[in-house]
Formats: structure tokens, sequence, C-alpha cells
């Protein structure tokens, strides 16, 4: 696998997202320790409070199918800008990060992305570590 797959795959789950209320799509790509892609899209809610940003989505795909290990996560938003996880999301990647290192990108287009850690954009972060 490598990080042009995980970057196409963001992109085209995109195209997938249900923001009926924001019209902001965003789409999201992970690889967990079954070298498999996961994919997901936001899924925004009457109830605003029930939107799933689409980093989530894609991690509760993986996580449910028996994961535990993030290895690389990419997403995209707005194809202009550079698209951040939001602070709830980035608390989700952390959980499933254990090995540290993990890398984000952050995707304007194929050609044109960003790559940080977790912990550069979550230093000093509650684990389960925290809880003995
Ligand atoms: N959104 C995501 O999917 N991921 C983020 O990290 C930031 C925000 C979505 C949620 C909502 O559907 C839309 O973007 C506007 O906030």
């Amino acid at each position: 696998m490598n990080s042009k797959e995980l970057i196409k795959s963001a992109i085209e789950a995109r195209e997938k997202a249900y923001c009926p209320y924001s019209n902001f799509k965003v789409g999201a790509a992970v690889l967990f320790e079954d070298g498999k892609i996961y994919t997901g899209c936001n899924i925004e809610n009457a109830s605003f409070g029930g939107t799933n940003c689409a980093e989530r989505t894609a991690i509760f795909k993986a996580v449910s199918e028996g994961n535990r290990v993030l290895k690389e996560i990419a997403l995209i938003g707005d194809p202009n800008n550079y698209t951040y996880p939001c602070g709830i999301c980035r608390q989700v990647l952390t959980e499933f990060a254990e090995s540290g290192g993990v890398k984000v990108y952050i995707i304007k287009n194929e050609n044109d992305y960003i790559v940080k850690t977790i912990e550069e954009l979550m230093p000093g972060s509650f684990t389960k570590k925290d809880l003995g």
C-alpha cells in the first residue's frame, strides 16, 4: 500500500458525503493493521449534533471489523484549502494511534497535500494511559 492509493480513496469517498446542511463535503481513508483501506464521508443530520465526521466514519468502519491499530489516515474537505481534522476526530485518532508517528495526509488534491503526525496535531493528549 502506498500513500497515493490512500489519498485517492479519500478523494473518492468525499463524493459520497451526505451534507445537505453545510454543503461541505469531506472524505477520509484509513489504513489499519489488517492492511485494508476503509473509507468514510461526513454524514449530517437535521439534529445537527447527530452529524458524524468523515474521519470517524472511516475509523468506526475499520474498528467495527476488528481493527485496533491505525497506521495512516488521509482526509480532504475544501479542495482549495487544507482542511484539518476537528478536535473530536483528533481525539478519536489518538485512541487508535498506539505506535506513534502515525501520518495524517491533509489533502487539497492528489498532488497537493501536507503530512502531519497525530502528535503534532494533538500534543499532550489524554489517552488510555491516563486511566491506568
Ligand atoms: N467535518 C468532517 O467531516 N471532518 C472534520 O474534521 C471537520 C468537519 C464535517 C462535519 C460537517 O458535516 C461539515 O464538515 C461541516 O462542519
